[in-house]
Parts: C-alpha cells; structure tokens; sequence
C-alpha cells in the first residue's frame, strides 16, 4: 500500500522529476488515492499533490511546471489515516519553516500521542495524516541534530508501527534520507545516481542493480553514495543483487490491460517456475531452500498461513500435500492465525504463501510462527522482500511483475510451488510416495501447454462475460480442489467487476446457501475430473441438477470428453483432461478471463480496481 519514489543526481542533472513521475506510474497499483512529489529547488522543498490518480498531478504538473532539480520524492498513496483528499495526499512539510518533506507508507500507531505533544509545543497541521505528525517529529530532531541522517534515526525511536519514510530537507540538496520497518524499502544503484523505492519497479527502466535493506535500517543516498545504518546507527552491509527481469515486463506489451497480459503469460509463470527444479531422471532438486532434508523429514505438521488469492493457492496445497505426504496440512488466513493460539512446535512447517512479500497479515503471522520455534518457508514471486527475509527459506516463484491489482499468474505459479514444495516431501519420504513425486511431476511439465489450450478456448467465456455485463449476483461452486477455484473465482469477479459473488463448496449448498437459487441465477460448477476418488464427480453432476431444477443458469467447467454435464448444462466450457489435483491450473482460467472481460465490458479499470491496492502492507 502507498509507492514511493526517491531519486537523486548529481547537481547539474535535472531529470530527477522525470525519474520519480515514471516511477510512481510503475508503482501505482500499490494505491491510487492520490499522488504527489516533492522537488528540491535552491532555498526551498516545492510541493506538488493531488488526489485521485496520478494522471491529476500529471495534469498539474504540466500546467503549472516544477522547477528542474537533481532531487526528487515521490508518493502515490492508498489513504488510512484521513481521506483521499489533496490535503492528505503526500508530500507532508515538517517544521515552522516547512523546509522538511516527507513521504510515508504504513501506519504510526502512537501518532495520536505524538500529535498531542506536538500541538501543545505550537506544531500547526494541515492534514489529518499520521504522516504529518512524523514530519514535525523529524523536523525537530532536525532542529536538534543539523543532520536529515541523525534526525532520522533520532526520529524513528519516537515513532511505532510499521512505515517506511523517505525525507529530504533543503539544507541538503542531493541527500535523500529513508527508514524502514515492517515495511518495503529497496534501494536502486545507478551510475552518478541513486534511487530508492517501494520496490524495483520504481527505478527498473535506469537500472537493474538493487541493494536489498534489511527491517530498522535507515539509509542515506547521495548521487555517489549509499550507506545504511542500523536504527541503533551502526553501519550494516546491504545485500547487492541484480533484477532479474527488465522494464518490458512490466508495461503492458500491447495489451489493453495488464491483467489481460497477465492471464496470458501463466503458462510462462507455471513453465517458468518448474524450470531448473528437476534433474534429468526427473528427482526434484530443491537446493535453494537450504533447510536440512533432515528436518524437512521430521516434519508433522504443515501449516499455510497467506491471505485473499495466496490463500486459495494455500487451500489446493492442503489438498495436494495431505495426499502426497500423509503428512497433516491446515491453511489458515495469516491474520486469524497471528492472533488465536496455534498450537505449533519446532517440527511445524509454516509455509507463508504472498506474491508481494510484502503482506503485513502475512508477515506478522511468520514472526509469530518463528516465535512459537516452527521452520518457516516463504513461497514469493518478489525478489527483496521483506517475507522470505524473515523466514527460514524461500522457494520463489518465477511468474514475473505482476502489475495488475487482481492476481492471475502469481495464483497459478504459487499453486506450482505449493506442489514443488509437497512432491519434495513426498520424494524425502521415500517409497510409494516418491514413486507417486516422480509420476505427479511429469504431468505437472506438461501443464503450461494445457493452459495454453485453456487460453486458446476462451472465446465463448468471452462472449458470455459481455452478454452478463449486467448480472446482479453470480454463485460459484466446486469441490475438493474446485472448492477454491469456485473461491477464486468468486473473489476475481468481487474485486474487479463490482459484482456481488459467492464461492461455496458445493456439497454445502443443500445447508442453506441453495434458498439463493432462483430463476435466471447464474451458478458457475467446477466439475472434478470423472476420475476423481471417491465418485465426486457424479455427486457434483447431481448437485448440478439440484440448482437447475431450481431455475438456476449452469455454466459448467468440466473436462473434455465429460459428457455426463451435458444434460444439464446451460454451457459447458471445456478443460484439457488432467490428474484431479492439478486440475485447479486450468479450471481456473476461465473464471479468470470471465472476471475481465465482464469488468471490460462495464468500462471500469480492472488494473487499479476501486478502495484496492496490489501490496497489504498495513493490518
Ligand atoms: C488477489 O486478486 C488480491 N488482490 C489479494 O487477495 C491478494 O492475493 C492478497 O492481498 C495477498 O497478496 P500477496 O500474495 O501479495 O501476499
């Protein structure tokens, strides 16, 4: 939630505006409330804020320009405290003489207390923002200090919760000064320049080279240098690496939208993310996680803690990993299993499931896990982020950025990675259950090219969608792993179409949720594969027939050559035949495309849907 832009250059450089305008459009799917930079031009910090999209201080901008200057911060802002307003937008001045800008991301929970002491001391507000609290703070320790670094880390001891600041004072041209805790911060290495930002979409088209911060890190940058001490202002060593994807992807390549192109590079993100884990006779090889295959084998319990789409992908695990390890499996929403009392010991694997890295449910629940003495594993798309760092291990996934708002290829790669992570379980267990590993890979290679033929089929849902742009209310149901992707589905068509929508597991239809069918109500089935144990199939076909008898509009996802739908199918969208528990990388994808060819269809934005932002990082 928010994005934030730091740049600095040398002196006589003046793209620094330029530099934070492009970054703050790649960063705008983290919010879009408002958005606003601040530019340092000789004897004084000129703000520029607008609310609503960036486009509005684009249009600002150009009809009023900014200075040319070498030092620029930029903000686009998912509102908490206060309203999306120009007021509340951010940058926020600190100080009588305002000469002190910053940005924020996150939450400062003593902010009420700090303003209090402030208002007594004679601070004067404009905003209702906690941000500006924490500006009058660093401009009095600035006062103090005369140093932007040692006000910051004086600043920071005063302030709880989680944020990440970013401050520039006039006294300091060509310094850029931010903190971070619980929150992202990366910092972009440049040739004379340097650049900081919520993540390395902010400074991906001038370089690839990041320097990777670690939590209660404050970090200077000057044209020429970057140092990072800890928040008790000891010197520490950041993490170089390279970026291993370029600004190409992360535009939208042609494209009308970046969700439209996200659905269809996933079976380059499933491709991808399998790629280099096998050896050549097929045995998985998960070096990377660096855990001991011995603790790994004494595992005896695993638990999945992530939140919205990751926890769908943590549900089709559970069913995967109990089947192919025997070992007991509990997915849990990160935020309810932080605060209850999880029974976890040292023999507990918690997998967090997050694309972002970033999700602050889903980190809390990690540091609680790491806590309660569990080994941790992270499965993450973000190279950097603050997730895998607080975990014991990572295993990522490859799907590339994902830019758009509602998650489509990131679901399906962490869905590979969740099998990755089970069928190495199984192989460490040996016997039956590694033969069922090396079996269960091969099919899963040949995956990426049945979501293809998905892709390749979608007209007819396309053409659907549009013809539903006006539907009230869509159920969704499915069974084993068809449960989540009913959930799936349901949320895609929630967040980005505005459509009210309902996933449920469809043997609990007859408990109640059956008095919603009346006639006309469209219901989605995702149907299990005929070969699914214990005769899914024909009890999901027969509550197939329990809705339509009831005047419900069946559109029915079910394999290739499952003729026994037909009947009672209003249409049937046809999946390549695959194992049942794979089968949630295809049935999917149509409920996908559905979601964003009706949003398409009702004009909205489906990148940056309404009160949502693509990174949580708030609780
Ligand atoms: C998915 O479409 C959502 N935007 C959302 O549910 C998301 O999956 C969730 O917030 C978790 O994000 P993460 O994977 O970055 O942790």
């Amino acid at each position: 939630m928010c994005g934030i832009v730091g740049y600095v250059g040398a002196a006589s450089d003046e793209t620094a505006l330029g530099v934070v305008m492009e970054g703050l459009a790649r960063l705008e799917y983290r919010g879009y409330d408002s958005a606003g930079v601040a530019v340092l031009d000789g004897d004084h910090v000129e703000v520029r804020k607008r609310s609503g999209k960036l486009a509005n201080l684009r249009a600002d901008i150009d009809a009023r320009p900014l200075p040319p200057t070498a030092t620029a911060i930029g903000h686009t802002r998912w509102a908490t405290h206060g309203g999306p307003t120009d007021t509340n937008a951010h940058p926020h001045r600190g100080g009588a003489d305002g000469r002190l800008a910053v940005i924020h991301n996150g939450i400062i929970e003593n902010f009420h207390a700090l303003k209090t002491e402030l208002l007594a001391q004679g601070a004067v507000f404009s905003s209702e923002t906690d941000t500006e609290v924490a500006a009058h703070v660093l401009a009095a320790e600035y006062d103090r200090t005369g140093d932007l670094t040692a006000a910051m880390l004086a600043a920071v001891a005063r302030l709880q919760g989680a944020f990440t600041l970013l401050a520039v004072h006039v006294d300091q041209p060509g310094v850029v000064v931010g903190a971070r805790r619980n929150s992202p911060l990366v910092v972009g290495l440049g040739e004379g320049a340097n650049y900081l930002g919520s993540d390395v979409a902010a400074f991906i088209g001038h370089t690839r080279e990041a320097l990777e911060l670690g939590q209660d890190q404050v970090v200077t940058i000057t044209p020429t240098s970057v140092s990072v001490v800890g928040f008790d202002g000891r010197p520490v060593e950041g993490r170089r690496y390279h970026v291993d994807w370029d600004a190409a992807a992360a535009t939208k390549g042609g494209y009308p939208s970046f969700m439209a192109k996200e659905i269809d590079e996933q079976p380059h993100a499933v491709a991808d993310t399998l790629l280099g884990r096998t050896k050549e006779d097929g045995e998985l090889v998960l070096d990377e996680l660096r855990v001991s295959e011995d603790a790994l084998r004494a595992v005896t319990k695993v638990v999945i803690v992530a939140c919205g789409t990751a926890s769908y992908a943590g549900m089709v695990a559970k069913y995967a990993i109990e089947h192919w390890t025997r070992i007991p499996c509990e997915v849990e929403l990160a935020h309810e299993f932080r605060y209850r009392d999880p029974v976890v010991d040292r023999h507990t694997l918690v997998v967090s499931v997050s694309q972002s890295g970033e999700t602050m449910d889903t980190l809390m629940a990690v540091k609680h896990a790491h806590e309660l003495g569990a080994l941790t594993i992270s499965i993450c798309n973000t190279h950097g982020s603050t997730i895998p760092r607080e975990s014991d291990a990572v295993l990522y996934t490859h799907a590339g950025p994902e830019v758009a708002v509602a998650s489509t290829k990131a679901f399906l790669a962490q869905i590979t990675a969740c099998y990755l992570l089970g069928l190495y379980l199984a192989q460490l267990r040996g016997g039956t259950q590694a033969d069922t590993a090396a079996a269960v890979m091969r099919e899963l290679r040949e995956m990426p090219e049945k979501i293809q033929t998905v892709l390749d089929r979608m007209e007819r849902v396309r053409e659907i969608a549009r013809f539903m742009a006006d539907t009230r209310s869509v159920l969704f149901l499915g069974r084993h792993v068809g449960f989540p992707v009913a959930l799936e589905g349901a949320l895609k068509l929630k967040e980005i179409a505005y459509i009210h929508a309902e996933g449920f597991a469809a043997g609990e239809l007859k408990h109640g949720p059956i008095a919603l069918i009346e006639p006309g109500q469209p219901v989605f089935i995702v149907v299990p594969g005929p070969a699914t144990p214990h005769e899914l199939h024909a009890k999901v076909v027969s509550n197939i027939q329990e809705i339509r008898a009831r005047g419900a509009r069946t559109l029915v996802i079910a394999e290739d050559g499952d003729e026994a739908v037909v009947p009672f199918a209003d249409e049937v969208i046809r999946v390549p035949a695959t194992s049942p528990l794979l089968a949630p990388l295809l049935t999917v994808v149509p409920l996908q495309v559905f979601a964003l060819e009706l949003a398409t269809a009702k004009g909205l934005d489906v990148d940056q849907p309404r009160n949502l932002a693509k990174s949580v990082t708030v609780e």
